[in-house]
């Protein structure tokens, strides 16, 4: 191991209870003052990093738990990152081989529970693959698979490694699921060559950390330019936690047949109410998303967030999945671009224009239900109801108006006509207001951002007072195991 890094305590130094190793490094009320990390550190040289790394979480009041790789260990001893950490380094999940008792078997789950982040430095080559595959098989890989925090991966490899296409393709699947990756550095690498590969140094690590971790429930916060669902707060950590919630979203227009070629629609892309659900299920909660025709993924979320996706194409069949799944709703988000009318009758077979008399067709049209007021009429104690209002024109009086008549507990006002509202993928600004009088207006940012904001100011509802969170939840022991 190379020798001489800053701030590795002398072996055999006393560092009880997450003390400051060396005596003087202050603890609790620094950028990571009661925050848990995790960092897991496999194989390769650039691991002697990581005793700095760790000295620096540990003064930023941070409580650190180390998880190394078998490999790792050739290259630092488990004994120094114990030392400076103040807990015993993990590196298997099995008890009968770590020597501890069965309750360590669950270690992996509890950890990744406990964790606000979990930064993995160096990730090698092997450990990315294992990350992208979801491989289980140490307590590094296991404990990934398991946390509901953050995950952030710092490659470190020989540079034609990090340009080889697997490693590349294993980047790209673990950003898509949601994590965010530090690219690394470019200089001297261990081989002799020069190129990208380099771990970054440990004050750009923790600098990237404590933006991560303080920008939590901000929902941007990527400076590789991805946007990742896992590069938020877990929902167990979050202040305004949607765990063991029930959401309802509707998202997209509808569409109301004319006849088998031709419907009646709007512009709607489902963007929104596809980041609302995304938003919700980053905070725990379970979600039924209702969505009219949309060419949209379904949002992947991190357990226990989850999305069931219900495809509709009608108001009447958005309606009919509305009423079966509100009922058993918390929290209900109506941001489809729900048709007001629909076709008095829809031909069987294609309108043709020989069979109408002259150049005009007259197509009758029905009013379709109104599901927001419908809901709001039926909306059971204890739920929140958020709808969207669109509007060209008063649209303040128009918007509290309908939060008036149909019933609901917040509104979002937001205008076609503004520049970067309403439909389509790219930004939105919007007035929320609230029953209860409140009004906060959002400037003009992403859909996924202003979604991730929306969802956050009404999850306050829900929140849970830090006393009522169960045992299980809390952080785990804080003397070195
Ligand atoms: N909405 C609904 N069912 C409808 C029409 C609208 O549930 N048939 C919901 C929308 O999803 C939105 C809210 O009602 O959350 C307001 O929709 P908006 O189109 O702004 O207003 P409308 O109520 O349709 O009234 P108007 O078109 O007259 O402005």
């Amino acid at each position: 191991m190379p020798d001489g890094s800053p701030g590795v305590a002398p072996a055999g130094g006393d560092a009880p209870d997450g003390d400051a190793p060396d005596g003087n490094a202050p603890e609790g009320d620094g950028a990571l003052g009661g925050r848990n990390l995790l960092l897991g550190v496999s194989g390769g040289i650039a691991a002697y990093k990581t005793a700095p790394l760790v000295r620096l979480f540990k003064k930023a009041g941070a409580e650190v738990q180390v998880l190394m790789t078998e490999s790792a260990e050739r290259f630092v001893a488990p004994l120094t990152l114990g030392t400076l950490s103040g807990r015993a380094v993990l590196t298997e999940i099995f008890p009968e081989t770590s020597g501890e008792g069965t309750e360590h078997w669950t270690k992996h789950v509890s950890l990744g529970r406990w964790a606000d982040l979990f930064v993995v430095a160096p990730a090698t080559a092997q450990t990315l693959a294992k990350l992208a595959g979801g491989f289980s098989d140490s307590m590094l890989t296991a404990t990934a698979l398991s946390a509901r925090c953050p995950l952030l991966v710092c490659p470190s490899m020989d540079r034609d490694m990090y340009a080889h296409p697997a490693v590349r393709r294993n980047l790209r699947t673990l950003r898509e699921d949601g994590c965010a990756v530090m690219p690394a550095a470019e200089g001297e690498l261990a081989s002799g060559l020069t190129g990208a590969g380099r771990l970054p140094e440990p004050e750009a690590i923790f600098a990237r950390v404590a933006e991560m971790v303080s920008h939590g429930d901000e929902g941007h916060r990527a400076a590789d330019g991805v946007e990742p669902a896992r590069a938020e707060k877990s929902s167990h950590t979050l202040p305004h936690s949607l765990a063991d919630r029930r959401v309802l979203v509707t998202a997209g227009p509808t569409r109301e047949p004319i006849d088998p070629v031709r419907h009646l629609s709007s512009p709607s892309t489902g963007t929104m109410g596809f980041a609302l659900a995304e938003a919700a299920a980053r905070r725990g909660a379970s979600v039924t998303l209702v969505a009219g025709p949309t060419a949209l993924e379904t949002p992947r979320a991190a357990p226990p967030g989850h999305v069931e996706r219900v495809d509709v194409q009608t108001a009447r069949e958005m309606h009919a999945a509305a009423q079966e799944h509100a009922p058993a709703a918390d929290l209900v988000l109506m941001a489809a671009a729900v048709a007001d009318y629909t076709p008095a009758e829809a031909a069987d077979s294609k309108l043709k224009k020989d069979a109408q008399e002259g150049d005009d067709l007259t197509l009758r049209l029905h009013r379709t239900p109104d599901i927001l007021a419908a809901l709001g009429k039926e909306k059971p104690e204890g739920q929140c109801l958020l709808g969207f209002a669109l509007e060209t024109d008063d649209g303040p009086a128009n918007a509290r108006r309908k939060l008036r008549e149909k019933n609901l507990d917040w509104i979002v006002l937001n205008s076609p006509t503004q520049d970067g509202s309403g439909f389509g993928t790219g930004p939105n600004e919007a007035t929320l207001i609230g029953a209860d009088g409140r009004e906060e207006a959002f400037e003009q940012m992403p859909k996924r951002a202003l979604a991730d904001a929306l969802v956050g100011r009404v999850a306050t509802a829900f929140e849970v007072p830090a006393s009522e969170v169960p045992a299980s939840e809390a952080p785990g022991p804080r003397t070195p195991q």
